[in-house]
């Protein structure tokens, strides 16, 4: 298969997982507030999001993204690796391109090690009803913020959910970037714009998400 086609896959598929994740962390930015306010607001918002027909479509668009960018980030990484069998005597690629850019595949690897182990914590448990029944909060909603709340109470889930958004950091980072290269977009301007706009996004998202669950612990 053509492998502008894998490439254009990885990253549409990409760019709609960056738009996730920004509605991700602002609904989970919910967790910060006190007490008495997040865990209404979290539960409704979650069981809204849940319940409505639209969303759910979205969820599955969602599911199929995580899937695509995967497996044509394999076919791609293991077509260059067979087309580049040997390494050269002289490798000047520190000075044509970044650290992250050579190992967008490890750092992908991490963040789908997140990925699974999120999924198996929160996905699973309500919507899948493995593991641990989830209550019920006063307003009869499914108790999605005492999932979170208890488990950002074991210090190993903190540290394992912030130190993974370092990778997802520099994931973010280098892919947004050749995202829009990948989808043909050379404006000079615009390209140095999208390089500034992938810095700030890549931070809001590792720093934001990173941080929640050290508030989370300590509240
Ligand atoms: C502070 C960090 C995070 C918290 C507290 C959090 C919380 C949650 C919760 C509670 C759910 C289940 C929602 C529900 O079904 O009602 C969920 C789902 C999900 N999360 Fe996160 N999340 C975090 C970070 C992330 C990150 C960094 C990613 C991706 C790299 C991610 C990817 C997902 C995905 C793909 C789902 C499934 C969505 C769906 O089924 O519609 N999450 N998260």
């Amino acid at each position: 298969m053509d492998l502008f086609f894998r490439k254009s896959m990885i990253a549409l598929s990409g760019l709609f997982l960056c738009v996730f994740l920004i509605v991700h962390l602002s609904a989970n930015c919910i967790l910060v507030l006190p007490e008495e306010m997040a865990r209404e607001l979290y539960n409704a918002y979650s069981t809204t999001l849940r319940e409505s027909p639209l969303i759910k479509i979205v969820a599955y668009v969602l599911y199929l993204s995580i899937i695509v960018h995967v497996v044509y980030a394999v076919l791609v990484t293991v077509r260059n690796r067979r087309a580049k069998p040997t390494s050269y005597a002289v490798n000047h690629s520190n000075e044509n391109s970044s650290w992250a850019s050579q190992n967008m595949m490890l750092l992908g690897l991490f963040v789908l090690l997140f990925i699974v182990v999120h999924l198996a914590n929160f996905w699973a448990r309500i919507k899948l009803g493995m593991g641990e029944a989830v209550g019920t909060d006063a307003h009869g909603y499914v108790d999605v913020y005492e999932v979170t709340y208890s488990l950002f109470q074991n210090i190993y889930y903190v540290v394992f959910y912030s130190v993974l958004m370092i990778p997802l950091g520099y994931h973010l980072h280098h892919g947004l970037k050749s995202a829009f290269k990948t989808l043909g977009f050379y404006h000079k301007t615009g390209l140095a714009v999208i390089v500034k706009v992938a810095v700030v996004y890549a931070l809001v998202m590792s720093i934001g998400f990173g941080l929640i669950p050290f508030i989370v612990y300590f509240k």
